[in-house]
């Protein structure tokens, strides 16, 4: 049976290099991108690969679980690959039930949907969780997550997403659900919307404004360059075994501050302007509460068990960014002006 693959959140940051990486690789599947559009959800991130013919986009909800019924019925869905969320920490400090709706509430509708559409035989079909690795908490100055650490959230993001990965295992124990879970560590890359560190402080520093590090910038974190996020969703989705989790990371840390440092060097060769200038931007802010320490991902399962390994060092996925960037200013004005959605309008109205 050919595969018609549901990728949720496909219109979004790393949903986006997903959906591409799968509509090219597999021109005999089906991709169908289920996307609400929010602010985050963004169709020019797919305009390469709109008109081809195994790519169907539904602009749905996932609180909606009548329309979720529905594009199983239409496309006859056989997976899942689920990524769709509200996933920005920050605003769920501001706006938790946001969170608890997408992340918890979204979930739990795909997995009933799934449960009843696919009763008849579940060995056929596989629901997969794209989560975090901020389940697991913070990490102090030495040790890594790995799949058996204890999920210790902190902040009502990862709360959220700890509580959908909690269902997801539980569908699987008690209907018999085929699940797969990976809990990722930060990424970065193309398409990266600019409310996160990286783009954020690459627009910042594109328009010469303060680059507000929290705290004593002094947080560490693992980056991947998400296009090797999308190549280890597509390794765990066909070679990874059933009702397990795997870690994925980019054996990559750095602490905040020396991130940034790099970032200004980098963009100061590239935008032709003196050494040291874009490290003046930089302005330490009051810090983000309940602010996670460091993350560290171990990713031997994934590395030993399905042979993933990220393609590319920190030094060439940083510059492949910054190079997006200075040649997208146009993807960047439209998310950042709200231009976006005069596009949808005229693009989809008629359709
Ligand atoms: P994103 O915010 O860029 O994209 C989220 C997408 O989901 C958007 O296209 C948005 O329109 C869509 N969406 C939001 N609410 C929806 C709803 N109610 N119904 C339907 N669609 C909705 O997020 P991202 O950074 O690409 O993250 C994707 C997934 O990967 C998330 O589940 C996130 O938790 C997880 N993750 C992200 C990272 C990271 O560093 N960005 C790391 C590990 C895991
Ligand atoms: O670890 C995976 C997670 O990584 C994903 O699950 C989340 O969806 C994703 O947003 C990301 O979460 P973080 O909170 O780590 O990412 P963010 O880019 O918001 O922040 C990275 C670090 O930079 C963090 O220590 C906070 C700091 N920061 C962030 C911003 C936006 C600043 O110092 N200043 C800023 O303005």
């Amino acid at each position: 049976m050919s595969k018609k693959i549901l990728i949720t959140g496909g219109a979004g940051f790393i949903g986006s290099h997903v959906v591409r990486l799968f509509v090219t690789k597999y021109p005999e599947y089906n991709i169908i991108n289920l996307d609400a559009l929010t602010y985050a959800g963004n169709l020019e991130n797919l305009k390469d690969i709109e008109d081809n013919s195994n790519y169907f986009f539904e602009r749905i909800n996932i609180l909606d679980a009548e329309a979720i019924n529905n594009v199983f019925e239409k496309h006859g869905i056989t997976d899942v690959i689920h990524l769709a969320a509200e996933s920005h920490v920050d605003r769920s400090i501001l706006s938790p039930l946001d969170f608890v709706y997408t992340n918890i509430i979204g979930t739990v509708n795909l997995l009933n949907t799934a449960k009843a559409k696919w009763a008849a035989n579940f060995s056929n079909h596989i629901f997969y969780h794209v989560s975090t690795d901020e389940v697991y908490g913070a990490l102090g100055d030495t040790g890594f997550f790995t799949e058996t650490t204890s999920y210790h959230p902190n902040s009502p993001y990862s709360a959220s997403k700890a509580s959908s990965d909690h269902f997801v295992r539980a569908y699987a124990e008690t209907y018999h659900l085929q699940t797969k879970i990976s809990n990722c560590s930060n990424n970065y890359g193309p398409n990266h919307f600019p409310e996160k560190l990286i783009p954020l402080f690459i627009n910042n520093i594109i328009n010469k404004k303060p680059l507000p590090v929290y705290g004593d910038g002094k947080y560490t974190r693992d980056w991947l360059f998400v296009k090797d996020h999308a190549i280890a969703i597509d390794t765990v989705f066909h070679k990874g075994e059933v009702n397990e989790t795997y870690n994925i990371g980019g054996f990559n840390e750095w602490k905040n501050i020396d991130l940034i440092k790099l970032l200004c060097t980098l963009m100061d060769e590239k935008l032709g302007r003196q050494a040291g200038e874009s490290e003046q931007l930089i302005t330490y802010v009051k810090d983000r509460p309940g602010h996670d320490r460091r993350y560290a991902i171990d990713a031997t399962k994934i590395n030993t068990k399905l042979g993933w390994k990220p393609s590319v060092t920190f030094e060439q996925g940083l510059s492949l960014t910054i190079d997006w960037y200075l040649q997208n200013t146009e993807w960047l004005q439209h998310v950042t002006s709200g231009a976006y959605q005069n596009y949808y309008n005229e693009m989809y109205s008629n359709r």
